[in-house]
């Protein structure tokens, strides 16, 4: 594993969390009826955490000398809230398998701190999957 292909994957990881925190405005202001309420509480409880989780990508990839993305990724637009909630949870557990991925990566460059870090954010988006699972019961 070379350091260039590990920032690679980080701006992956960065592009897709921009791509979140749009999605979820998007979702957030696309939410009506009885779950509206709880939709938008959710969407942004969790734009909070994907902001965050960008911002320490974008330092970590400029601190190993890197440029970090500014291009979010891009995102389907299902118009049932099933469908919706159903991508979220796939993007999520997706999230999860990156961030495990590239936890085991910063172990083997010797990056222990920043193991920690992206197992720690691999565990918020999984309470993040948790959260929509839950969701997805009452639709
Ligand atoms: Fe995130
Ligand atoms: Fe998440």
């Amino acid at each position: 594993m070379s350091k260039e292909k590990f920032i690679k994957g980080l701006n992956e990881d960065l592009a897709a969390e921009l791509g979140t925190v749009i999605r979820y405005n998007y979702q957030s202001g696309k939410s009506f009826r009885l779950m509206g309420k709880e939709l938008r509480d959710m969407f942004a409880a969790e734009i909070t955490d994907e902001m965050g989780h960008a911002r320490f990508l974008t330092d970590v990839i400029i601190d190993l000398g890197g440029e970090p993305a500014t291009t979010p990724k891009d995102f389907d637009k299902p118009e049932k809230i099933k469908d919706m909630l159903e991508l979220d949870l796939k993007m999520e557990e997706d999230d999860v398998k990156n961030y495990l991925q590239h936890s085991k990566e910063a172990e083997d460059l010797g990056l222990i701190d920043l193991k920690m870090k992206l197992e720690e954010m691999a565990a918020d988006e999984a309470g993040h999957a948790r959260e929509l699972r839950r969701l997805l019961k009452g639709v």
